[in-house]
């Protein structure tokens, strides 16, 4: 049996765009209608009318954190107009949240902007970082007891797909234009941190790859740390000590403040020096684990190992999983997945790591992105005709995680590994 700290949160995560539904003042709404992707997010898990069953489920299965996103286009649907009857659900939310006992973790931005802001030139022009920050002031004031804040999620992520590859809105490639989002991002946190940490926690949900190079060699050595660096460290490390390394270069910038690393958690690449210069003479390939995940990645739970005590190395910052999970058919392998994950995070935790809580992604089945609802996430199943709710077996096993903290012997026996190397 092992048994996590007191006050461990055991949580789940969601987004906005991912399953509110009709989220139609967004750019990835704009992206989606323009018929940029094949797949909508249209009424997405119609949680925006049924946020009071889905906080009832969450309840009744003794889950006590649970993470979200605020939509900032629902809040300032116009430059200068405010939703107040969106301000008050999410209210409402963060409410019911409290009177059930479920700790809320609050993301500030999780991909999405505002169709305006983006004709303003979005997160390209550094004028643009106060058009958030007055969104950041105005739920900092009417949101006050949030006590755990994520300013922004995955910004590496969203920069490679929106500024570097383009598949994502803004659709732009250009490494040049990527740096400057970076920085922007990096400024753009750091004052929304001055305003929310006098009251509560705050910090980034970084995605994090447990890098691996292809081989010994110079060449492979070198593309994998020119990766790790940029993919995992640069933008936290631009945040604490003013070193930001990109895929570009590395630039001085300003520090700012953060409380803890929030890690979001998936899983494992190979590195590679590759002759191509368009691919930036970086080769990298899924770890092949043998367990593979419908998104195309194997479950590699050491990985979450590697990664979060790498952290609490660099940065000595309280850790929070902030998102972990995988898309599968079989449910059975999310129970392993879930088990083996929390079996390693448990020994990082007992060689003196702080990790305050876990977040399982996702609470329930949602909109992918560009590969829409056909990922599988859900702890709770989501029929998208009835949008009825049916929690799987694996809701049901994290219950009993969450509710005794501990983790049985015969969960570990069917599911987990007897060895952690
Ligand atoms: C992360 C995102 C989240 C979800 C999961 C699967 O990169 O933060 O929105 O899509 O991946």
């Amino acid at each position: 049996m092992i048994r996590f700290p007191n006050n461990f949160l055991f949580g789940t995560a969601t987004s906005s765009h991912q399953i509110e539904g009709n989220n139609k003042y967004n750019d990835w709404w704009e992206w989606e209608n323009r018929g940029k992707l094949n797949v909508r997010s249209g009424k997405a898990c119609n949680y925006w009318e049924l946020y009071r069953d889905d906080i009832k489920i969450m309840a009744e299965l003794g889950y006590n954190a649970y993470r979200f996103s605020i939509e900032w286009s629902r809040i300032f649907p116009e430059k200068d107009r405010i939703d107040y009857n969106a301000l008050y659900r999410y209210k409402e939310i963060i409410n019911l949240l409290q009177k059930h006992g479920i700790e809320p973790m609050v993301t500030l931005h999780h991909f999405t902007n505002p169709q305006w802001f983006v004709k303003e030139g979005g997160w390209v022009r550094e004028e643009n970082i106060k058009y958030f920050i007055k969104y950041v002031e105005l739920v900092a004031d009417e949101l006050r007891g949030i006590k755990l804040w994520v300013t922004i999620n995955e910004p590496i992520i969203y920069v490679l797909q929106g500024y570097i590859y383009g598949t994502w809105p803004p659709g732009i490639r250009s490494l040049k234009i990527a740096d400057r989002v970076i920085m922007n991002l990096m400024k753009a946190h750091n004052e929304a941190y001055n305003i929310l940490h006098e009251y509560a926690s705050v910090g980034i949900a970084k995605n994090m790859i447990a890098f691996k190079p292809g081989s010994d060699r110079k060449k492979d050595l070198n593309a994998h740390k020119k990766i790790d660096e940029a993919f995992n460290w640069g933008f936290i490390d631009g945040i604490l000590s003013g070193e930001l390394k990109t895929l570009r270069r590395t630039y001085r910038v300003e520090t700012g403040g953060m409380d803890f690393v929030g890690i979001n958690y998936y899983s494992s690449y190979i590195v590679k020096y590759s002759w191509n210069p368009f691919k930036l003479n970086i080769d990298v390939k899924p770890l092949d684990t043998g367990l593979w995940t419908t998104m195309g990645y194997c479950i590699y739970p050491k990985g979450l190992y590697e990664v979060v005590k790498k952290t609490y190395e660099r940065y000595r910052k309280e850790i929070f999983i902030t998102e972990n999970g995988v898309a599968v058919e079989d449910d059975e392998l999310r129970i392993l997945s879930i088990i083996r994950h929390l079996q390693y995070l448990h020994k990082a935790i007992s060689e003196g790591v702080i990790v305050k809580g876990y977040f399982y992604w996702s609470f329930m089945d949602n909109f992918e992105w560009d590969k829409g609802f056909e990922q599988r996430f859900g702890l709770i199943e989501v029929d998208y005709n009835t949008f009825e709710r049916r929690p799987r077996r694996s809701a049901y096993v994290y219950s009993e995680i969450a509710s005794t903290r501990t983790i049985s012997d015969k969960l570990i026996e069917k599911y987990g590994l007897k060895y952690l190397e």
